[in-house]
């Protein structure tokens, strides 16, 4: 299935885990993919298996809570005249603290990648986000990575679901703007659940930090306990999703969510 075949998609966070399936998700979809990214290494290993797929991909070294660096990207792509079809705002990080033990140096840098970095793509990619859409019948499309840490409350990170929250209110609330000011935008979010990655490691870690005595055998089973469908999800589970939010087969979703938990939060 080549549906998006031609488009143009930004992935945040696209060197490793979720961005990387996404990627890779995108590419198998005919999408041209741009990887904006700190991790360079991966980030331009991405980029070769993403290009074998026939599209064209290129590396960004980008922090995305840094408005400088995407002011320069957005004019990268405007001298390329490269509009914008697809953002899917996935670089996120975890803290994996409690409140007596988190700083608040640890806090901005939480808010800084996760808030802020959702917020500048947004407000730098919208006029091509614009022009793009206005080419095509259902308009171009943003998918934000929240959790279902966005829904309910985390048991090991209080701040990341602070983040979280943040962005499943302000996804909605840019689907009304966006849907007043007839911008011909979609946007929508993801909720994941305990996903098998890097990130999914340090959910790991944190549990046996957070309880002493809990062996990482342990800690890996009480994760799948959590999860009724009785495993841990895969990236490429949740690029499933994504690819979804990312084409004309969800013309008349914007401000939804969709949850990919295994039914964690249908307990
Ligand atoms: N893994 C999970 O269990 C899980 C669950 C729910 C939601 N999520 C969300 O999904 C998204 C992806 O998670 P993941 O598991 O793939 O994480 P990951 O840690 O495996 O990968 C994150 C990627 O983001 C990049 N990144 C980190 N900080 C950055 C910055 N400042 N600027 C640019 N890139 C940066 C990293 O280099 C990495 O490539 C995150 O937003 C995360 O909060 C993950």
């Amino acid at each position: 299935m080549r549906d998006l075949k031609g488009k143009n998609a930004i992935v945040t966070g696209g060197s490793k885990g979720i961005g990387k399936s996404v990627c890779v998700a995108l590419a198998n979809a005919g999408a041209n993919v741009y990887i904006l990214d700190i991790d360079k290494h991966e980030g331009l290993k991405t980029v070769k298996e993403v290009s074998e797929l026939g599209v064209k991909s290129d590396f960004y070294q980008i922090n995305v809570s840094n408005e400088i660096e995407w002011i320069d990207f957005s004019n990268v792509l405007k001298n390329k005249k490269i509009l914008v079809d697809i953002l899917v705002n996935n670089a996120g990080i975890w803290i994996g603290k409690d409140i007596d033990s988190v700083s608040q140096e640890e806090y901005q840098k939480l808010i800084s990648i996760n808030l802020t970095g959702v917020f500048l793509g947004i407000k730098h990619l919208v006029p091509l986000l614009t022009d793009a859409g206005k080419k095509t019948k259902f308009g171009s499309t943003i998918i934000n990575l929240s959790s279902v840490a966005g829904l309910v409350g985390s048991q090991l990170d209080p701040l990341y679901s602070m983040t979280k929250g943040g962005i499943t209110t302000f996804t909605k609330s840019m689907a009304i703007y966006f849907g007043k000011k007839n911008y011909p935008i979609r946007i929508n979010q993801v909720h994941p659940g305990i996903i098998d990655t890097e990130m999914g490691k340090q959910v790991a870690n944190a549990r046996i930090n957070q309880n002493p005595g809990m062996t990482a055998e342990e800690s890996y089973s009480s994760g799948i306990n959590q999860t009724p469908i009785g495993r841990l999800g895969t990236a490429d589970e949740v690029a499933k999703t994504i690819l979804f939010l990312s084409s004309d087969a969800s013309s008349f979703m914007t401000g939804s969510s969709l949850v990919v938990d295994g039914g964690l939060t249908a307990q």
